[in-house]
């Protein structure tokens, strides 16, 4: 596991988006997987001007989405598929990026279909994670059972107050469809980003406690390809 340090989020997202970037020239045509959330939106502006600038060319990758609040569709304010075409994806063709639909009921063929996917491609190539408050990755939701694939959960309390971060108004979110934790561990490179003070104590907690279930950020503590990038902020408790 290597940590790195950046002294804001600036800083962070410079450097998260020159990871991703040379991750992008060394292996085109295979599988991206990036979170949605606040944390990364500054390393998708940066990763937008390098493709602007001919620098590299986001169009040469494919991208699943991470997780969808389920009831949340393209037209709602704080969906991860509206965050992340904002963000990012309406520079690039859209048969190249499979997202969850918050809409479709059908969440379980909706799950087969994402792992079909993710199998052709031999799986996710690169992984850009953020944590949530109680440690999540995507909707790994603590207690989240180590099985294979994608499925829905029961949003935990936590991250359903944390929500009215995104959408602008309250909203009555109670489930979401996610890529499982084990699946993503097994994404050939990881990157796990986080920024801000609010998030130390769940950082310290994923990085210098024990890998446990609880707090599913822990379990990538021994993935063997895994950067951690940290703003000072989110970094301030740890042992260093
Ligand atoms: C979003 C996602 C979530 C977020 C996490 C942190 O697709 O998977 O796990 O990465 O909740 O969110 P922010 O970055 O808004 O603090």
């Amino acid at each position: 596991m290597v940590v790195k340090i950046l002294k804001d989020y600036n800083e962070l997202s410079k450097k998260a988006a020159e990871k991703a970037a040379g991750y992008i020239k060394a292996f085109p045509d295979t599988l991206v997987c990036f979170a949605a959330g606040n944390t990364p939106l500054g390393m998708f502006r940066e990763l937008v001007k390098m493709h602007e600038q001919g620098e590299i060319d986001l169009a040469s990758m494919w991208y699943v989405g991470l997780d969808e609040w389920m009831g949340l569709g393209i037209d709602d304010e704080g969906s991860c598929v509206k965050v992340m075409y904002d963000a990012i994806y309406r520079h690039i063709p859209k048969e190249r990026v499979c997202m969850f639909d918050g809409l479709n009921e059908d969440a379980d063929k909706q799950c087969r279909e994402m792992e079909i996917l993710i199998a052709s491609h031999g799986g996710i190539g690169f992984a850009l994670l953020g944590v949530g408050m109680n440690g999540h990755i995507g909707f790994n939701e603590p207690g989240t059972p180590d099985i294979e694939g994608c499925f829905t959960v029961a949003l935990d309390d936590v991250t359903k107050s944390v929500s009215k971060k995104y959408f602008g108004k309250e909203r009555p979110v109670t489930t979401g469809i996610t890529i499982g934790w084990r699946t993503l561990y097994k994404a050939h490179n990881v990157v796990l980003m986080s920024s801000g003070k609010e998030k130390a104590p769940i950082i310290k907690a994923a990085l210098d406690g024990p890998r446990t279930p609880d707090i599913t950020a822990s379990l990538f503590q021994n993935h063997n390809n895994i950067t951690i990038m940290l703003d000072e902020d989110s970094a301030s408790l740890l042992q260093r």
